[in-house]
Formats: C-alpha cells, sequence, structure tokens
C-alpha cells in the first residue's frame, strides 16, 4: 500500500501545475470552443472578455515584472514566490468579482437541500451553501455573485449536502449507501426536467459543494454529474476519480462551535524564536498513514518532536474538558515551526488549514491528494511535502531545512493565510470568495 501510495504523488503535482499553464494557454484559444452551444449570448461573451483581460495581465506582468521599482524587492519576490502569476490571479479575481453569477436552484426542501452542517469538520459545506443562500435579491443589482435570473447565469449551483444526507437518509452501519446516490440522481433529474440548463451543457456549467468523505461517492449517482460538472470537494482523491483541471479542491476546515477558534488565531502568532518544537502532531489513528506517523514518530522525542495519539499532557491552560484539550492542542500548533499534516480516513486535513491560521508551517504527508487553490497558490512556497513513503525519516528532513528557508515558508504562509479563513459574512479573497474562484477559472477553462 504504501509503495504504490508513494508513487503516485508526484504526477497529482504535475497535474495541477500544468493545469495552470493550461489556463494561461487554453485562455488564447477558448474563445472559439465552447462545450455550451445555445448560451445566452450576453454570458459567453462576458466570459470572452474576462478571457482577453487575464490573457493581457498575464502576458503584461511577464514582460514588465520590474521588483524593487515599486514596492520592496522582498515584498514581490514573495509574491511571485507564493502565486503562480499574481497580474493574472489578480485580474481573473476582478473579472470574477464584476461578472461571475451563479444561479442556486431552489427545488428542494431542507434539511438536504438548502443547509448543511455549520459546526463540525464537515462544516465548509453548510456555510458556503449558507452564504450562497443569505445573498438577497438587493445584491443582483448590487454586484453580489447570485442571480436570480437563471438566463445571466455562468454557472448553476445544486445546492444538496452530502453530510446532511447521511445524517438523514442513511441508515447507520447499514453499510448501504445507496439511498446517497439516488437522492442525488433524482434532484438532477428534476432540475434537469423543470430547466433547460442541464441539458443544454450536460451538466458541465453546474456544480456540487461536499466536504463528507463519501461526497465523490455520492457524485457518482448521476454519470454527466461525475464526468462533466464542477464537483468541489475536500476529499480530492486523485485516484478516487478527482481530475484537478475539473473538479474544485475545498479546505476541510474545523469549526468546533461553529466559529474559527479564537486560540488559533490571535495576533500576534509567535515567531519563530518562540517556538521551541521542530515539528508536532496530535491525532487518532485513521487510516495507513496515520498509523505509519505513529508507529515512528509516537512518543518518540516529546521535548522537540511532540508526537501524540489523542494523549495530550495534562491541559496547562486552566479550562478542563473538550476546550481546555482544544486550548492546548491549538498552543502546541502556535509553538511548532511545523505542523504534521497526514491524510486519515481520506486525503484531506483540517490541519493544514489549522497550522495556516497558526502560521505554522504545514507538513503534507498525502498521496494522490490534490491542493486547494492550487492553480493559483505555489504550495511549496509555504507548505512542504513528504512522500509517506519516507515518513521513517520524517525528523531528518525537517531537521535539515535551513532556518532561512523555514522563515521564508513561514512568511508564505502569512501571505496567503486571508485565502484560509471564513468570514461572516465574506471578505475579498477569503476561502469562500477562493472557492468560488475556482469554480470560476473552470468555468474560463470549458
Ligand atoms: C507604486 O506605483 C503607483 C502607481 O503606479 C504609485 O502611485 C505609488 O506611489 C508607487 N509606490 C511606490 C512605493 O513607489
Ligand atoms: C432533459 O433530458 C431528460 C432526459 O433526456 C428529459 O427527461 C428532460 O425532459 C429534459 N429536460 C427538458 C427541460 O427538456
Ligand atoms: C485515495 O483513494 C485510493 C483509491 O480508492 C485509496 O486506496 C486511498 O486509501 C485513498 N487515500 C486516502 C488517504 O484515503
Amino acid at each position: 500500500m504504501v509503495q504504490k501510495a508513494a508513487s503516485s504523488a508526484s504526477p497529482s503535482t504535475t497535474t495541477t501545475i500544468s493545469f495552470f499553464m493550461a489556463v494561461i494557454l487554453l485562455l488564447a484559444i477558448a474563445s472559439t470552443l465552447s462545450v455550451v452551444d445555445a448560451v445566452d449570448v450576453g454570458v459567453e461573451e462576458e466570459l470572452d472578455a474576462a478571457r482577453a483581460a487575464i490573457r493581457r495581465a498575464a502576458r503584461r506582468q511577464r514582460y514588465h515584472n520590474n521588483p524593487g521599482v515599486n514596492g520592496s524587492v522582498d515584498d514581490d519576490a514573495l509574491m511571485w514566490r507564493v502565486y503562480r502569476n499574481p497580474a493574472a490571479f489578480r485580474r481573473s479575481y476582478v473579472e470574477m468579482e464584476r461578472r461571475f453569477k451563479v444561479y442556486v436552484y431552489q427545488e428542494g426542501e431542507p434539511p438536504i437541500l438548502h443547509e448543511g452542517p455549520c459546526k463540525n469538520i464537515y462544516s465548509i459545506e453548510g456555510r458556503f451553501i449558507e452564504q450562497l443562500e443569505l445573498m438577497s435579491p438587493v445584491d443582483d443589482a448590487g454586484g453580489g455573485v447570485r442571480t436570480w435570473d437563471p438566463t445571466r447565469a455562468h454557472a448553476f449551483f445544486l445546492p444538496f449536502s452530502v453530510s446532511q444526507m447521511v445524517k438523514f437518509a442513511y441508515l447507520p452501519l447499514s453499510q448501504d449507501r445507496s439511498p446517497l446516490r439516488d437522492i442525488v440522481a433524482d434532484y438532477v433529474r428534476v432540475v434537469a426536467g423543470r430547466h433547460p440548463f442541464w441539458n443544454r451543457s450536460s451538466g458541465a456549467d453546474h456544480f456540487m459543494l461536499s466536504c463528507h468523505d463519501w461526497g465523490p461517492y455520492a457524485s457518482r449517482g448521476q454519470p454527466e454529474l461525475y464526468r462533466n460538472a464542477i464537483r468541489a470537494l475536500c476529499n480530492a482523491n486523485t485516484s478516487e476519480g478527482f481530475r484537478p483541471a475539473k473538479d474544485v479542491s475545498v479546505p476541510e476546515i474545523n469549526l468546533y462551535d461553529g466559529d474559527t477558534p479564537r486560540e488559533l488565531t490571535m495576533s500576534p502568532a509567535p515567531e519563530l524564536a518562540s517556538r521551541p518544537f521542530l515539528a508536532f502532531f496530535a491525532g487518532g489513528r485513521h487510516g495507513h498513514v496515520r498509523d505509519l506517523l505513529l508507529r515512528h514518530w509516537k512518543g518518540r522525542d516529546t521535548a522537540n518532536f511532540p508526537v501524540y495519539e489523542y494523549d495530550l499532557p495534562a491541559a496547562a491552560t486552566g479550562a478542563g474538558g473538550d476546550n481546555g484539550r482544544r486550548g492546548e492542542y491549538y498552543s502546541f500548533m502556535r509553538r511548532a515551526r511545523f505542523c504534521l499534516c497526514p491524510s486519515g480516513h481520506e486525503v484531506a486535513s483540517p490541519r493544514v488549514v489549522e497550522a495556516i491560521h497558526a502560521e505554522c508551517v504545514p507538513v503534507l504527508i498525502a498521496d494522490g491528494y490534490a491542493l486547494p487553490f492550487a492553480d493559483v497558490l505555489r504550495w511549496e512556497a509555504f507548505s512542504v511535502s513528504v512522500p509517506v513513503a519516507d515518513i521513517p525519516r520524517l525528523r531528518e528532513t525537517l531537521d535539515r531545512i535551513p532556518a532561512a528557508e523555514v522563515e521564508r515558508l513561514r512568511r508564505g504562509v502569512r501571505l496567503v493565510k486571508r485565502h484560509f479563513m471564513l468570514n461572516q459574512p465574506p471578505r475579498r479573497m477569503d476561502m469562500f470568495n477562493m472557492i468560488l474562484h475556482s469554480v470560476w477559472l473552470r468555468r474560463l477553462n470549458h
């Protein structure tokens, strides 16, 4: 299992990197191509205009990148290290704000449609659905992304929650997940029967979002949804049919009580000099990656390289119970230079976002994980990737990274932090808007 997993690590990185190249290159020819035949002319013209503007920005910046002339050399170099093409990103983001319209299907009833969990490891599912649903008609004139006029939409959202399906339609321990697929198939049948939009594109301008482990499974309930639609998933496992150029990788975030924990985001976060630990991990033995990590490192070097299996030392924070333990957990993250983020039962881990919030450099230990926002961000500028097979050499791998490089990585973390924050209401370039931007890029690329 380990060998097989290790060999699949680099192809996924290659796929995402070449995808951004593809954005730039494809934009050149995209104006003549379209999967959507009978689409409203205005909508297609808008997409063309956006493609042209992004292409111009990308080209201009490549030839006129003049570090040091405006702003410091350092800041400019940092931008170019962290973003694949800062100018192209800025332009595509502005084009999105100016033009992108999403139509949310109104069919269906809560709790499975139109709402999702807002308080647990799958909370991005509920937060995303809720934030779209909360947008009022006023926004239609005021520049919000949601539109009530489907003929103006560039993308169509299927507002179902796989987590809610698991909660309300799956019989625990039954091992029978087929109701999930049936609900998805049924929903697509309803919206395809009542509106012309699904059949027009065979689903290619439609999207769904799920953070549940079973999101990919449920999406197979409708073959066109699986094959053509944009599937925004936390479980972005390329070995399970996730396609980085078509689908969207969504960060996983654990909102225990509905909010980003304050202990994590308190500023300022400690500097490197105040972080005594090389690296930190605490968590359960879920899946083969965690098992390997714990077998090699659990309890070996708690003074420098603390790795725990849910058994953090007695909370020193004063508060008892779960809150105290969580406070202790976050305080470890803020005292470590690296935070280990191994896959669990699925590829994504909420630790990636937690580490970024704590300004601790994430160490990604996963095979076949397509990283969030990788068409915009260079993950290697703010994280370290370690193949599963290299877990036995983890401490020396991290130890060998020079202090100056750790500091560079941490500056990268600080720069991308805003993209991993959830705000209510959403703010520019935060996680909600970055997910939308990922959908927007894929629509441009069709
Ligand atoms: C950067 O450029 C803008 C306009 O291009 C100018 O207004 C601004 O003063 C410049 N900033 C610095 C630090 O030179
Ligand atoms: C879309 O196609 C399906 C399957 O062929 C069909 O049942 C449905 O009526 C079509 N929808 C519309 C709006 O024509
Ligand atoms: C990714 O998918 C493959 C194929 O189903 C599976 O063997 C592997 O365990 C998955 N990875 C994780 C971390 O779940």
